[in-house]
């Protein structure tokens, strides 16, 4: 028996990277799905590949009446609903403090916190009628540490983090569990949509992000969708059971500390900072070794 055999999911940005990977994965894992995005024709598209597994609805995250459309679809087409997936986004607004336009500022935590405060309002009362549920929200590694995306962005993923220990208080007693998941660098089209490219170039640009962001992390290889899926997967499935209000960090090591910690080609800040070069700190650090031998 499939892992989440009888189980119905709603997946939101389900036409792309992350989102379409975990749909792939949930229904390969015994799910039936309500895939719900923007992007419609690729959404009809997954919902004709999967036929009995997977329907397709229009949903755009930053209108609240869709989400709630999207997550009741669930319940009327496959008679219930377990698992939801608040994954739909892009970089918002971009800019320092004193660039980003207030008005893009509203809008970024639109789509990226008020949406998944939205999902899992509209899901409670449908886990509650089954006696339980998981939850599942894509942060990011933005959201843990300055630097890895712009501010409005950066805000709403941590954001995401706290709310999600919230609900989790708030859930338990419903017996739903409410994790997030902080993916570093993942090769989607997110990069290229952001800034503006049209999507079949943003689609290419990503597999370009496989090919050349290797060096990037420890790991030695950029993140693919089925990383996270794998993550989400665990997270939707009774293996889980004991893990809620916490977020999970899947990023290939990027952010265990700075790149000297695992690049010994990297140079140090401390030496630098001390004037010492690689070649100098080596010497220091052998001639060390021979006092301590002797
Ligand atoms: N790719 C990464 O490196 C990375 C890292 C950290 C977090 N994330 C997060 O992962 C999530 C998925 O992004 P991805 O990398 O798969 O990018 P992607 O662009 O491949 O997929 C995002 C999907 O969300 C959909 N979407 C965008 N705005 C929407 C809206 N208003 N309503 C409904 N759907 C909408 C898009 O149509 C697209 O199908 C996002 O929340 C993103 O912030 C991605």
């Amino acid at each position: 028996m499939a892992r989440l055999d009888g189980k119905v999911a709603v997946v939101t940005g389900a036409a792309s990277g992350i989102g379409l990977g975990t749909v792939e994965r949930l229904v390969a894992e015994g799910a039936r799905v309500v895939a719900a995005d923007i992007q419609d024709e690729k959404g009809e598209a997954l919902a004709a590949r999967f036929k009995d597994a997977v329907i397709y609805r229009h949903c755009d995250v930053m209108d609240e009446a869709q989400i709630k459309a999207a997550i009741d679809a669930a319940v009327a087409e496959f008679g219930g609903l377990d698992i939801l997936f608040n994954n739909a986004g892009a970089g918002g607004a971009m800019g320092g403090v004193e660039e980003t336009e207030i008005d893009g500022i509203r809008r970024t935590l639109d789509l990226l916190l008020v949406s998944v405060m939205a999902g899992t309002k509209y899901a409670t009362p449908h886990m509650k009628a089954r006696g339980g549920g998981s939850i599942i929200n894509t942060a990011s590694i933005a959201g843990t540490e300055a630097g890895w995306g712009p501010i409005a962005y950066s805000t709403a993923k941590g954001a995401v983090i706290h709310f999600t220990r919230c609900a989790a208080a708030d859930l338990s007693q419903y017996k739903i569990r409410i994790n997030a998941i902080c993916p570093g660098f993942i090769a989607t089209s997110i990069f290229g949509a952001t800034l503006g490219m049209a999507r079949p170039v943003a689609d290419q640009m990503a597999a370009l992000i496989a090919e050349k962001g290797g060096p990037m992390q420890p790991i030695g290889r950029v993140g693919a969708p089925m990383d996270i899926a794998a993550t989400v997967a665990f997270l939707a499935s009774d293996d889980a059971g004991f893990i809620t209000g916490t977020h999970i960090i899947v990023d290939g090591g990027i952010t265990i500390g700075p790149r000297h910690a695992w690049d010994k080609t990297a140079s140090s800040p401390f030496l630098d900072a001390l004037g010492i070069d690689q070649e100098q700190a080596e010497a220091m650090r052998v001639a060390m070794a021979a006092q301590q031998k002797g």
